[in-house]
Protein backbone atom coordinates (compact mmCIF):
# COMPACT_ATOMS: atom_id res chain seq x y z
CA UNK A 1 0.00 0.00 0.00
CA UNK A 2 1.00 3.39 -0.71
CA UNK A 3 1.71 6.17 1.74
CA UNK A 4 -0.29 8.99 1.33
CA UNK A 5 -0.92 12.66 1.46
CA UNK A 6 -0.82 14.13 5.08
CA UNK A 7 -4.47 14.75 6.50
CA UNK A 8 -6.00 11.61 4.84
CA UNK A 9 -5.66 8.39 6.51
CA UNK A 10 -6.57 4.71 4.49
CA UNK A 11 -8.18 1.54 5.58
CA UNK A 12 -6.58 -1.80 5.17
CA UNK A 13 -9.21 -4.58 4.52
CA UNK A 14 -9.32 -6.84 7.48
CA UNK A 15 -6.34 -9.06 6.62
CA UNK A 16 -4.38 -6.38 5.30
CA UNK A 17 -2.18 -3.77 6.84
CA UNK A 18 -3.23 -0.22 7.93
CA UNK A 19 -1.20 2.97 7.27
CA UNK A 20 -1.01 6.38 7.97
CA UNK A 21 1.54 8.49 7.78
CA UNK A 22 1.43 9.01 11.41
CA UNK A 23 1.48 5.29 12.52
CA UNK A 24 3.96 4.37 9.93
CA UNK A 25 6.26 6.95 10.98
CA UNK A 26 5.84 5.26 14.70
CA UNK A 27 5.69 1.42 13.13
CA UNK A 28 2.33 0.98 14.82
CA UNK A 29 0.52 -2.12 13.91
CA UNK A 30 -2.57 -0.85 15.61
CA UNK A 31 -4.21 2.95 15.33
CA UNK A 32 -4.51 3.21 18.76
CA UNK A 33 -2.87 5.82 20.91
CA UNK A 34 -3.28 5.36 24.61
CA UNK A 35 -3.98 9.02 25.95
CA UNK A 36 -1.78 10.46 28.80
CA UNK A 37 -3.91 10.37 31.64
CA UNK A 38 -2.02 12.15 34.88
CA UNK A 39 -3.82 11.18 38.32
CA UNK A 40 -1.87 7.88 37.82
CA UNK A 41 -3.70 5.98 35.52
CA UNK A 42 -1.00 5.82 33.43
CA UNK A 43 1.95 4.24 35.16
CA UNK A 44 5.09 3.45 33.13
CA UNK A 45 3.92 -0.09 32.70
CA UNK A 46 0.88 0.63 31.25
CA UNK A 47 2.57 2.82 28.55
CA UNK A 48 5.18 0.47 27.48
CA UNK A 49 2.50 -2.52 27.36
CA UNK A 50 0.09 -0.48 25.03
CA UNK A 51 3.85 0.39 22.56
CA UNK A 52 4.90 -3.14 23.28
CA UNK A 53 1.42 -4.07 21.76
CA UNK A 54 1.98 -2.16 19.02
CA UNK A 55 -0.17 0.88 20.05
CA UNK A 56 1.27 4.30 21.18
CA UNK A 57 1.35 4.84 25.03
CA UNK A 58 1.78 8.29 26.68
CA UNK A 59 2.99 8.87 29.63
CA UNK A 60 1.18 12.01 31.70
CA UNK A 61 3.84 13.52 33.29
CA UNK A 62 1.97 17.15 33.84
CA UNK A 63 2.48 16.88 37.41
CA UNK A 64 6.36 15.61 37.75
CA UNK A 65 9.34 17.91 38.58
CA UNK A 66 12.07 17.68 36.38
CA UNK A 67 13.56 14.56 38.63
CA UNK A 68 10.40 12.23 38.31
CA UNK A 69 9.57 12.87 34.56
CA UNK A 70 13.46 11.59 34.14
CA UNK A 71 12.85 8.50 36.28
CA UNK A 72 9.68 7.69 34.96
CA UNK A 73 11.06 8.15 31.16
CA UNK A 74 13.74 5.68 32.24
CA UNK A 75 11.14 3.07 34.00
CA UNK A 76 9.54 3.22 30.09
CA UNK A 77 12.63 2.68 28.41
CA UNK A 78 13.46 0.02 30.60
CA UNK A 79 10.45 -1.77 29.39
CA UNK A 80 10.30 -1.39 25.69
CA UNK A 81 12.10 -0.06 22.20
CA UNK A 82 9.28 0.71 20.70
CA UNK A 83 8.48 4.95 20.48
CA UNK A 84 6.04 6.28 23.06
CA UNK A 85 5.19 10.09 24.37
CA UNK A 86 4.81 11.85 27.22
CA UNK A 87 2.24 14.84 27.57
CA UNK A 88 2.55 18.21 29.94
CA UNK A 89 -0.15 20.62 30.49
CA UNK A 90 0.98 24.57 28.98
CA UNK A 91 0.93 26.53 31.90
CA UNK A 92 1.92 29.89 33.28
CA UNK A 93 3.31 30.65 36.70
CA UNK A 94 0.25 31.26 39.19
CA UNK A 95 0.32 33.68 41.87
CA UNK A 96 -3.24 34.28 43.32
CA UNK A 97 -4.01 36.82 45.99
CA UNK A 98 -4.86 36.26 49.20
CA UNK A 99 -8.64 36.75 48.57
CA UNK A 100 -8.92 34.60 45.92
CA UNK A 101 -7.35 31.49 48.28
CA UNK A 102 -9.42 31.95 51.25
CA UNK A 103 -12.93 32.22 48.89
CA UNK A 104 -11.88 28.65 47.20
CA UNK A 105 -10.86 27.19 50.39
CA UNK A 106 -14.43 28.53 51.99
CA UNK A 107 -16.30 25.94 49.93
CA UNK A 108 -12.81 23.40 50.48
CA UNK A 109 -12.25 23.11 54.00
CA UNK A 110 -16.00 21.95 55.19
CA UNK A 111 -15.24 18.93 52.81
CA UNK A 112 -11.77 18.66 54.38
CA UNK A 113 -13.61 18.54 58.05
CA UNK A 114 -15.87 15.75 56.55
CA UNK A 115 -12.77 13.47 55.56
CA UNK A 116 -11.47 14.44 59.12
CA UNK A 117 -8.53 17.05 57.68
CA UNK A 118 -7.74 20.24 59.06
CA UNK A 119 -8.48 23.73 57.06
CA UNK A 120 -6.36 24.09 53.86
CA UNK A 121 -3.99 27.16 53.74
CA UNK A 122 -2.54 29.24 50.24
CA UNK A 123 0.65 27.07 49.39
CA UNK A 124 3.82 28.19 47.91
CA UNK A 125 3.44 26.06 44.61
CA UNK A 126 0.55 25.26 42.45
CA UNK A 127 1.49 23.43 39.62
CA UNK A 128 5.43 22.29 38.74
CA UNK A 129 6.71 25.24 36.79
CA UNK A 130 6.35 24.62 32.58
CA UNK A 131 9.68 25.69 31.73
CA UNK A 132 11.66 23.52 33.84
CA UNK A 133 9.31 20.70 32.61
CA UNK A 134 9.74 21.34 29.05
CA UNK A 135 13.63 22.27 29.18
CA UNK A 136 13.75 18.49 31.16
CA UNK A 137 11.58 17.42 28.18
CA UNK A 138 13.81 18.18 25.78
CA UNK A 139 16.88 17.29 27.19
CA UNK A 140 15.19 13.37 27.36
CA UNK A 141 15.21 13.59 23.54
CA UNK A 142 11.69 11.09 23.18
CA UNK A 143 10.02 10.44 20.50
CA UNK A 144 6.62 11.65 20.77
CA UNK A 145 5.56 14.74 22.98
CA UNK A 146 1.96 15.97 23.45
CA UNK A 147 0.80 19.42 24.83
CA UNK A 148 -2.37 20.37 26.10
CA UNK A 149 -4.05 23.64 27.73
CA UNK A 150 -2.25 25.66 24.97
CA UNK A 151 0.04 26.07 21.95
CA UNK A 152 3.96 26.59 22.28
CA UNK A 153 5.48 28.91 20.93
CA UNK A 154 7.48 28.04 17.11
CA UNK A 155 10.56 28.62 18.92
CA UNK A 156 9.55 25.73 21.48
CA UNK A 157 8.34 23.49 18.83
CA UNK A 158 11.50 23.54 16.86
CA UNK A 159 13.63 22.88 19.72
CA UNK A 160 11.65 19.67 20.21
CA UNK A 161 11.68 18.77 16.54
CA UNK A 162 15.38 19.24 16.66
CA UNK A 163 16.10 16.69 19.80
CA UNK A 164 13.95 14.54 17.82
CA UNK A 165 10.67 14.64 19.46
CA UNK A 166 7.25 14.44 17.10
CA UNK A 167 5.31 17.42 18.12
CA UNK A 168 1.58 16.86 18.84
CA UNK A 169 -0.96 19.81 20.02
CA UNK A 170 -4.45 19.04 21.17
CA UNK A 171 -7.12 20.96 19.91
CA UNK A 172 -11.05 21.75 20.89
CA UNK A 173 -12.12 23.67 17.72
CA UNK A 174 -10.92 24.61 14.48
CA UNK A 175 -9.20 27.60 15.54
CA UNK A 176 -6.77 26.00 17.73
CA UNK A 177 -5.92 23.90 15.21
CA UNK A 178 -4.66 26.23 13.19
CA UNK A 179 -2.53 27.41 16.09
CA UNK A 180 -0.47 24.51 16.48
CA UNK A 181 -0.45 23.85 13.19
CA UNK A 182 1.02 27.71 12.47
CA UNK A 183 3.59 26.69 15.57
CA UNK A 184 4.67 24.20 13.20
CA UNK A 185 3.49 20.67 14.95
CA UNK A 186 3.95 17.99 13.81
CA UNK A 187 -0.20 16.93 14.40
CA UNK A 188 -3.13 17.27 16.09
CA UNK A 189 -5.35 15.78 18.83
CA UNK A 190 -8.91 16.23 18.00
CA UNK A 191 -10.59 15.72 21.77
CA UNK A 192 -14.45 16.31 21.00
CA UNK A 193 -16.62 16.95 24.07
CA UNK A 194 -17.21 13.50 24.71
CA UNK A 195 -13.83 13.14 26.04
CA UNK A 196 -12.81 12.42 29.87
CA UNK A 197 -10.92 14.83 32.13
CA UNK A 198 -9.94 18.09 31.39
CA UNK A 199 -10.66 19.99 28.14
CA UNK A 200 -7.50 21.36 26.21
CA UNK A 201 -9.36 24.75 25.08
CA UNK A 202 -7.07 27.20 25.04
CA UNK A 203 -8.58 30.29 22.93
CA UNK A 204 -12.26 31.34 23.76
CA UNK A 205 -14.42 30.16 26.34
CA UNK A 206 -14.55 26.02 27.00
CA UNK A 207 -18.26 26.19 26.95
CA UNK A 208 -18.22 27.53 23.55
CA UNK A 209 -15.60 24.40 22.82
CA UNK A 210 -17.56 21.55 23.41
CA UNK A 211 -17.70 20.25 19.66
CA UNK A 212 -18.40 16.75 19.16
CA UNK A 213 -15.83 14.44 17.94
CA UNK A 214 -18.11 13.13 14.53
CA UNK A 215 -17.89 16.87 13.95
CA UNK A 216 -14.77 18.05 15.00
CA UNK A 217 -12.07 15.57 13.47
CA UNK A 218 -13.45 15.96 9.66
CA UNK A 219 -13.32 19.77 10.60
CA UNK A 220 -9.43 19.55 11.54
CA UNK A 221 -8.65 17.37 9.30
CA UNK A 222 -9.69 19.73 6.49
CA UNK A 223 -8.41 22.64 8.27
CA UNK A 224 -5.18 21.85 9.02
CA UNK A 225 -4.07 19.24 6.30
CA UNK A 226 -1.85 17.45 9.52
CA UNK A 227 -2.37 14.32 11.19
CA UNK A 228 -5.06 14.27 13.30
CA UNK A 229 -5.55 11.71 16.28
CA UNK A 230 -9.23 11.33 17.12
CA UNK A 231 -9.97 11.65 20.91
CA UNK A 232 -13.50 11.02 22.82
CA UNK A 233 -15.97 8.88 23.12
CA UNK A 234 -13.87 6.03 21.34
CA UNK A 235 -14.34 2.65 23.94
CA UNK A 236 -14.27 0.44 20.61
CA UNK A 237 -13.63 -1.08 17.22
CA UNK A 238 -16.75 0.85 15.82
CA UNK A 239 -15.50 4.12 17.26
CA UNK A 240 -12.10 3.42 15.98
CA UNK A 241 -13.54 2.67 12.70
CA UNK A 242 -15.74 5.77 12.61
CA UNK A 243 -12.65 8.22 13.15
CA UNK A 244 -10.68 6.67 10.92
CA UNK A 245 -13.13 7.10 8.12
CA UNK A 246 -13.66 10.57 9.13
CA UNK A 247 -10.52 11.17 8.12
CA UNK A 248 -8.05 10.47 11.45
CA UNK A 249 -5.06 8.87 11.23
CA UNK A 250 -4.95 7.14 14.21
CA UNK A 251 -7.31 7.56 17.89
CA UNK A 252 -6.11 8.58 21.17
CA UNK A 253 -8.44 6.66 24.25
CA UNK A 254 -8.42 7.98 27.39
CA UNK A 255 -11.58 6.28 29.37
CA UNK A 256 -11.30 2.78 27.62
CA UNK A 257 -7.66 2.42 29.49
CA UNK A 258 -8.42 3.74 33.03
CA UNK A 259 -9.90 0.30 33.80
CA UNK A 260 -7.46 -1.53 32.76
CA UNK A 261 -5.27 -4.08 35.37
CA UNK A 262 -2.11 -1.47 34.91
CA UNK A 263 -3.94 1.67 35.55
CA UNK A 264 -3.21 2.67 39.06
CA UNK A 265 -6.18 4.95 39.91
CA UNK A 266 -8.54 3.84 42.98
CA UNK A 267 -10.51 0.90 42.76
CA UNK A 268 -13.84 3.03 43.11
CA UNK A 269 -12.79 5.30 40.44
CA UNK A 270 -13.04 2.21 38.14
CA UNK A 271 -15.97 0.68 39.59
CA UNK A 272 -17.82 4.43 39.02
CA UNK A 273 -16.84 4.34 35.96
CA UNK A 274 -18.18 0.50 35.32
CA UNK A 275 -21.46 1.07 36.44
CA UNK A 276 -21.82 4.65 34.85
CA UNK A 277 -24.54 5.58 33.06
CA UNK A 278 -24.84 7.26 29.32
CA UNK A 279 -25.89 10.49 31.00
CA UNK A 280 -23.51 9.69 34.51
CA UNK A 281 -20.81 12.64 33.29
CA UNK A 282 -20.49 16.32 33.28
CA UNK A 283 -18.43 18.67 32.59
CA UNK A 284 -17.67 21.30 35.27
CA UNK A 285 -14.64 23.57 36.91
CA UNK A 286 -15.35 23.61 39.86
CA UNK A 287 -12.96 20.83 41.06
CA UNK A 288 -9.77 22.35 39.54
CA UNK A 289 -10.65 25.57 38.00
CA UNK A 290 -10.52 24.54 34.31
CA UNK A 291 -13.53 22.74 32.57
CA UNK A 292 -13.10 19.19 32.91
CA UNK A 293 -15.58 16.31 31.75
CA UNK A 294 -16.28 13.64 35.28
CA UNK A 295 -18.70 11.37 36.69
CA UNK A 296 -21.59 13.46 38.92
CA UNK A 297 -20.45 13.05 42.90
CA UNK A 298 -21.02 14.90 45.83
CA UNK A 299 -18.10 16.68 45.42
CA UNK A 300 -18.77 18.08 42.31
CA UNK A 301 -22.05 18.71 43.39
CA UNK A 302 -21.08 20.62 46.80
CA UNK A 303 -18.44 22.50 45.05
CA UNK A 304 -20.76 23.61 42.51
CA UNK A 305 -23.21 25.69 45.16
CA UNK A 306 -20.74 28.42 45.01
CA UNK A 307 -19.20 28.72 41.86
CA UNK A 308 -18.25 32.29 42.30
CA UNK A 309 -15.65 31.10 44.89
CA UNK A 310 -13.81 28.78 42.42
CA UNK A 311 -10.12 29.58 41.91
CA UNK A 312 -8.75 29.53 38.26
CA UNK A 313 -6.59 26.49 37.36
CA UNK A 314 -4.01 25.18 39.00
CA UNK A 315 -4.75 26.92 42.15
CA UNK A 316 -8.43 25.18 42.51
CA UNK A 317 -6.69 22.27 41.39
CA UNK A 318 -4.23 22.30 43.83
CA UNK A 319 -6.06 23.20 47.00
CA UNK A 320 -8.80 20.42 46.43
CA UNK A 321 -5.50 17.94 46.00
CA UNK A 322 -5.05 16.98 49.38
CA UNK A 323 -9.10 16.54 49.93
CA UNK A 324 -8.98 14.14 46.78
CA UNK A 325 -6.09 12.25 47.58
CA UNK A 326 -7.34 11.00 51.05
CA UNK A 327 -10.48 10.26 49.58
CA UNK A 328 -8.46 8.17 47.57
CA UNK A 329 -6.84 6.36 49.98
CA UNK A 330 -9.80 6.01 51.83
CA UNK A 331 -11.43 4.51 48.28
CA UNK A 332 -13.97 7.34 49.03
CA UNK A 333 -15.58 7.78 45.25
CA UNK A 334 -18.04 10.64 46.79
CA UNK A 335 -15.21 13.11 47.03
CA UNK A 336 -12.33 11.97 44.32
CA UNK A 337 -12.43 13.52 40.73
CA UNK A 338 -14.00 11.09 38.99
CA UNK A 339 -13.02 11.69 35.61
CA UNK A 340 -14.67 10.10 32.33
CA UNK A 341 -15.46 10.15 29.00
CA UNK A 342 -19.35 9.59 27.80
CA UNK A 343 -18.80 5.91 26.17
CA UNK A 344 -17.48 4.92 30.15
CA UNK A 345 -20.44 2.53 30.16
CA UNK A 346 -19.02 0.66 26.91
CA UNK A 347 -16.06 -0.49 29.53
CA UNK A 348 -18.43 -3.21 31.17
CA UNK A 349 -18.07 -5.43 28.32
CA UNK A 350 -13.77 -5.50 28.63
CA UNK A 351 -12.91 -8.98 31.20
CA UNK A 352 -12.65 -8.06 34.63
CA UNK A 353 -9.23 -6.11 34.75
CA UNK A 354 -8.21 -6.76 31.01
CA UNK A 355 -4.32 -5.52 30.51
CA UNK A 356 -3.53 -2.50 28.32
CA UNK A 357 -1.40 -5.23 25.61
CA UNK A 358 -4.70 -7.57 25.65
CA UNK A 359 -7.30 -4.28 25.24
CA UNK A 360 -4.88 -3.39 22.41
CA UNK A 361 -4.94 -6.38 20.49
CA UNK A 362 -9.28 -6.35 20.87
CA UNK A 363 -9.47 -3.43 19.94
CA UNK A 364 -7.43 -4.21 16.39
CA UNK A 365 -9.33 -7.32 15.96
CA UNK A 366 -13.10 -5.20 16.35
CA UNK A 367 -11.88 -2.01 14.20
CA UNK A 368 -11.18 -5.18 11.10
CA UNK A 369 -13.93 -6.81 12.27
CA UNK A 370 -16.33 -3.36 11.58
CA UNK A 371 -14.76 -2.62 8.36
CA UNK A 372 -14.98 -6.22 6.83
CA UNK A 373 -18.48 -6.19 7.77
CA UNK A 374 -19.06 -2.38 6.44
CA UNK A 375 -17.72 -4.17 2.82
CA UNK A 376 -21.66 -5.19 3.11
CA UNK A 377 -23.52 -1.90 3.48
CA UNK A 378 -23.49 -1.47 -0.32
CA UNK A 379 -26.03 -3.98 -2.32
CA UNK A 380 -25.07 -4.66 -5.59
C1 LIG B 1 -8.56 10.29 33.76
C2 LIG B 1 -8.13 11.09 32.57
C3 LIG B 1 -6.99 11.89 32.67
C4 LIG B 1 -6.56 12.63 31.55
N1 LIG B 1 -5.38 13.34 31.64
C5 LIG B 1 -4.89 13.93 30.53
C6 LIG B 1 -3.59 14.52 30.53
O1 LIG B 1 -2.86 14.47 31.53
N2 LIG B 1 -3.17 15.13 29.40
C7 LIG B 1 -3.94 15.17 28.25
O2 LIG B 1 -3.51 15.72 27.25
N3 LIG B 1 -5.16 14.60 28.22
C8 LIG B 1 -5.64 13.98 29.32
N4 LIG B 1 -6.87 13.36 29.27
C9 LIG B 1 -7.70 13.48 28.05
C10 LIG B 1 -7.28 12.46 27.01
O3 LIG B 1 -6.08 12.86 26.39
C11 LIG B 1 -8.33 12.31 25.89
O4 LIG B 1 -8.67 13.55 25.35
C12 LIG B 1 -9.61 11.65 26.36
O5 LIG B 1 -9.35 10.61 27.27
C13 LIG B 1 -10.36 11.10 25.16
O6 LIG B 1 -11.68 10.79 25.49
P1 LIG B 1 -12.14 9.39 26.13
O7 LIG B 1 -11.78 9.49 27.58
O8 LIG B 1 -13.60 9.37 25.88
O9 LIG B 1 -11.37 8.29 25.43
C14 LIG B 1 -7.31 12.59 30.36
C15 LIG B 1 -8.44 11.79 30.28
C16 LIG B 1 -8.86 11.03 31.36
C17 LIG B 1 -10.09 10.15 31.22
Amino acid sequence: MQKQAAGSSSVASSAGRYVSLFTERFAMRVPVVQAPMAGGATPPAMVAAVSNAGGLGFLAAAPFDAEKLGSEVAAIRALTDRPFGVNLFILEPASPDDATVRRALDSIDPLRALLGLPPGTPLDRYAPDFRTQLDALIALRVPVVSFTFGVLSKEDVTRLQQAGSYVIGTATHVAEGLAWRDAGADAIVAQGAEAGAHRGTFIGRAEDALVGTLALVPQLVDATGLPVLAAGGIMDGRGIAAALMLGAQAVQMGTAFLTCAESAIPAIWKSRVLSAADNATEVTRVITGRHARGIRNPLMQQLGEHPERIAPYPVQNALTQGLRQSASRAENGDYLSLWSGQGAPLARKRPDGIGAAALVALLDREWRDVVSASNGLLND
